[in-house]
């Protein structure tokens, strides 16, 4: 079976990229490169003869059309997007023409391709969106497949948006589609913009570890492995038309996930003094969600996966390989915006 998967020099990406060729899949990484992709994401599959990669943008239509008659995948895999949300608040435009018309051309591109080829059935376009088009919740409850859309930053309204088209394509041409909903991930190759990279990062280099607000925010931590696990899974058996919501069944405060991941170093990196008194309380970001919590339990009793990394196992492998692999990350700390606060007041010119 071949995939295409869009996004596939991205964190996420990357993983269902190196599990698929692992797992025996033919794989098409298709992605634009953009500051957030890192070929050396991909470093352990690139000289597989079942690995090809396109260097295109979601954007170009007549570039899918190309890639999809050269490669006839069986599958395509949506993950290419813009994903950080403080960068979403400080230049919502980025998002809306990749997450929305880049969803939208890739639809239209995969359709043509897909009734071309005579609507095969075994046919799947997956389309990977986050738990954050729900909105936030208070204390307690769980999002489930059911719970209204409710976005509240431009990169959720930009993600709910793209998840509204898939399903329409689905309802109205009868793309045979699949759809999942995950919690944030965390792991190997994770951009280090990201709060679980950025803790590691300032925690090693001894400066200021910010922490947005008072930390209150609880989100349900997944680890990418996982994720990527669970993908494929609902990429072979999920029912069309459906959507899957992916938890890691690991909640925490995101102080809290803060003071684990600094004492994981104090353990395996000591310093001269505990880590955690590196933790710097900064100005919140404006519409931070308070919580997101995930209901697993469609894909659960539908497709009988679950997560198999607790939050402690997979922060303290995550904490390894950021001390193992410093010229991953030393080479992307140079990127723009890397490691200077983002998102506290976005321009609308
Ligand atoms: N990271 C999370 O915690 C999380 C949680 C839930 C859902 N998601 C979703 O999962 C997907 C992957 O997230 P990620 O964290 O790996 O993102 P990422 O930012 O690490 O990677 C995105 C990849 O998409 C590529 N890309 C961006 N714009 C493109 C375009 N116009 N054409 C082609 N390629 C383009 C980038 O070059 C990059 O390689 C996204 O759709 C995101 O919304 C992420």
């Amino acid at each position: 079976m071949k995939l295409l998967v869009t996004g596939g020099a991205g964190f996420i990406g990357s993983a269902v990229v190196r599990l698929a060729v692992r797992q025996g899949f033919e794989v098409v990484n298709l992605d634009a490169l953009t500051y957030a992709a890192c070929l050396d994401n991909v470093a352990d599959v690139a000289g597989d003869p079942a690995y090809a990669f396109e260097h295109a943008d979601i954007r170009d239509r007549a570039a899918l059309d190309r890639i999809l008659a050269r490669h006839r995948p069986d599958a395509v895999m949506h993950l290419a997007a813009e994903s950080h949300v403080d960068r979403s608040i400080d230049g919502p435009g980025a998002f809306i023409d990749t997450n929305v018309t880049g969803t939208y051309t890739l639809l239209q591109a995969v359709r043509q391709y897909w009734e071309a080829a005579g609507r095969p059935e075994g046919f799947r376009f997956h389309h990977v969106s986050t738990d954050e088009v729900y909105g936030s919740l208070g204390p307690s409850g769980f999002f489930t497949e059911e719970t209204p859309y409710a976005p509240n930053s431009p990169y959720s309204a930009s993600k709910a948006a793209s998840d509204h088209l898939v399903r329409a394509w689905h309802e109205t041409y009868g793309l045979p589609v699949v759809m999942t909903n995950c919690s944030n991930n965390y792991g190997p190759y994770h951009f280090p913009e990201k709060l679980v990279p950025v803790v590691i990062l300032r925690a090693l280099a001894g400066a200021p570890i910010p922490v947005y607000g008072t930390g209150e925010n609880v989100r349900d931590w997944l680890y990418v492995e996982d994720h990527a696990d669970a993908l494929l899974t609902v990429l072979r058996r999920g029912t069309l038309g459906r959507s899957y919501n992916i938890g890691g069944e690991n909640e925490a405060r995101n102080i809290d996930l803060v003071r684990r991941i600094c004492a994981i170093l104090d353990d395996l990196r000591p310093a001269s003094a505990p880590h955690d008194r590196l933790i710097t309380f900064v100005a919140d970001r404006p519409g931070h969600d308070l919580r997101y919590a995930i209901d697993p339990g469609r894909i659960r009793t539908e497709l009988g996966w679950r997560p198999s990394v607790t939050l402690d196992e997979g922060l303290r492998r995550t904490v390894r390989w950021y001390l193992d692999n410093p010229a991953w990350w030393q080479a992307l700390q140079n990127r723009a915006g890397v490691g200077q606060r983002l998102g506290i007041s976005g321009s609308a010119a």
